[in-house]
């Protein structure tokens, strides 16, 4: 992971010294073009797949999950599409059977008899074998490549690994033609803490008590927030209600696709154009499990993140430190369907682009609470992750050592389409994201995923630390 740091070191001094962000280099060519089955062929196949389903009920009943059942053939008539356009690379985009992708994450998110999660790595995954291996498998997987079958059914940690851009329309082009953009053509500033003086009071306001208090009200207070869940919705409003007192700010509901809006929290310094560049932080506000219209509590994903960003935005407008010291906007975002292929993050990123909004920054927080060695009072471990944007995964290195130096600082990559700021990347926005670990590492959260992903595994003192951290990020890039 330290190679990672050392090209970190030599990346960031572009980023510092240069007005422009480093090109993304994204090839724009297109890998697989199924088109859209009918709905005739949709409901033919749903025909079959219902028939083979009461066979093998048996032998797959282990994998199966009462989503699968409810949504059998559900996206032939339901509000989902019965094929949804993925993104697992900058150059492979393909339709993907709805029915294929569900059956596929029963796979994925496949327990064993304890209720143990399974993991299956991409690499070491044998399509072939899966596509023999059930009868409704060969039929609904015939035309979905090799590729995407492991990026749906394997998958690393919490990674999601694909863009779902069905509903974004013409993003595929956008999304093809990304280059990171020059926000404003200020560069960042040198970090110096030094130099921010009142980060002191912003930090002093940090509290452990509040983080406690919003992870607990997202893990506890709603079974499950998985995006198309009944209550989808509820979790969203629920943030919303929390962020809407906050001094001299404007609460939106960006509604998506599905019942889960992405919430929006925006905060603007007097001196602020309507063309200034904004700077964004994010988190998701949706979580999954094996049985994710049950319960999912996912108090580290993402409720941790979630709450961070809240509490960020909170003491940012609190204090008033935006209206006084800031020279750009503030948005904190909580993303709804981010385990569904990033889709809130994808429809808000789009629609920021197309309006040609300006984004200097955006800072992502996934999975923020749980330490593997919590109960004593040691270092807290913040991971930067070090792709896509390596001069910014460097200047948050450097800032997280600067400002919060009691943490131990460290890089691991995430890969494509890990987490929502992804969804930002592939539009060319500069982009970075903290985490507790990796989705690759060996210390990654083991309850994630799970039902067992309650706030009383996290480790809140040292969440406190990634409040900390994205507080200083923010003085840094927003003076
Ligand atoms: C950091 O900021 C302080 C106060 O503004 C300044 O005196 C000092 O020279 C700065 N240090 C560096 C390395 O720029
Ligand atoms: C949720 O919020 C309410 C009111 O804001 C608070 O009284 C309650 O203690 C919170 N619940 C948890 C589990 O933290
Ligand atoms: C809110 O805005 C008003 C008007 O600009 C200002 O007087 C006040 O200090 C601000 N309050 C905070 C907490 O930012
Ligand atoms: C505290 O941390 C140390 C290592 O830093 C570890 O060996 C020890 O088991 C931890 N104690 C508890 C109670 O978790
Ligand atoms: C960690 O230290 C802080 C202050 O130094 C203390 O308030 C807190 O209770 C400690 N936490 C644990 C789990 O020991």
């Amino acid at each position: 992971m330290e190679q990672h740091g050392a090209d970190l070191q030599q990346e960031k001094s572009s980023l510092l010294n240069k007005p422009q962000y480093p090109n993304l280099h994204v090839n724009g060519t297109k890998h697989v073009e199924t088109s859209p089955a009918s709905n005739q062929q949709c409901a033919k196949r749903r025909h079959r797949f219902v028939g083979a389903a009461f066979i093998s009920i048996a032998l797959t009943l282990l994998l199966l999950r009462p989503s699968f059942l409810l949504d059998m053939g559900s996206g032939c008539s339901g509000h989902r599409s019965s094929n949804r356009l993925l993104r697992f690379s900058p150059t492979h985009t393909e339709w993907v059977p709805s029915a294929a992708i569900d059956y596929l994450s029963t796979v994925r998110d496949a327990v064993d008899v304890d209720g143990n999660w399974v993991p299956i790595r991409p690499d070491d995954f044998d399509a072939a074998q899966l596509r023999r291996g059930h009868p409704q498998a060969k039929s609904l997987l015939q035309s979905v490549s090799d590729e995407a079958i492991k990026a749906l059914a394997g998958r690393e940690g919490y990674k999601v690994g694909y863009l779902d851009i069905t509903e974004a329309g013409d993003a595929e082009e956008d999304f093809s033609s990304a280059e990171t953009e020059d926000a404003d053509g200020v560069p960042y500033k040198a970090v110096n803490a030094t130099a921010h003086p009142e980060y002191k009071a912003l930090i002093d306001m940090v509290s452990v008590e509040e983080l406690k208090h919003i992870v607990g009200n997202l893990s506890t207070g709603f079974k499950t927030r998985y995006y198309r869940s009944y209550n989808a919705r509820a979790p969203a409003e629920w943030i919303q209600s929390y962020l809407e007192p906050l001094p001299n700010s404007t609460v939106t509901l960006f509604e998506n696709s599905f019942n889960q809006p992405n919430v929006i929290t925006r905060l603007s310094p007097p001196t602020a154009k309507s063309t200034t560049p904004t700077i964004l932080l994010g988190g998701h506000l949706d979580s999954t499990s094996p049985i994710p219209f049950m319960l999912a509590p996912g108090a580290d994903d993402d409720a941790s993140g979630t709450a961070v960003v809240m509490h960020v935005i909170s003491i940012l407008a609190k204090s008033g430190w935006v209206h006084d010291k800031a020279k750009y906007p503030i948005e904190a975002h909580s993303y709804g369907g981010e385990e569904g292929g990033l889709l809130g993050a994808v429809a808000l990123s789009k629609s920021y682009k197309h309006a040609g909004r300006k984004i200097r920054g955006v800072l992502n927080v996934e999975m923020v609470g749980w330490q593997p060695e919590s109960g004593n009072n040691s270092t807290s471990t913040i991971t930067v992750l070090s792709d896509p944007n390596p001069a910014m995964s460097a200047y948050m290195k450097d800032v997280v050592e600067t400002y919060v130096p009691t943490s131990d600082v460290r890089g691991a990559y995430c890969g494509y389409g890990c987490s929502d700021h992804y969804a930002w990347s592939g539009l060319g926005y500069p982009v970075v994201c903290i985490a507790s670990y990796g989705p690759n590492d060996r210390n990654l959260n083991p309850n994630y995923h799970s039902t067992r992903d309650r706030m009383e595994s996290l480790d809140f003192d040292r969440m406190a630390d990634f409040a900390r951290a994205a507080l200083a990020w923010v003085v840094q890039v927003a003076t």
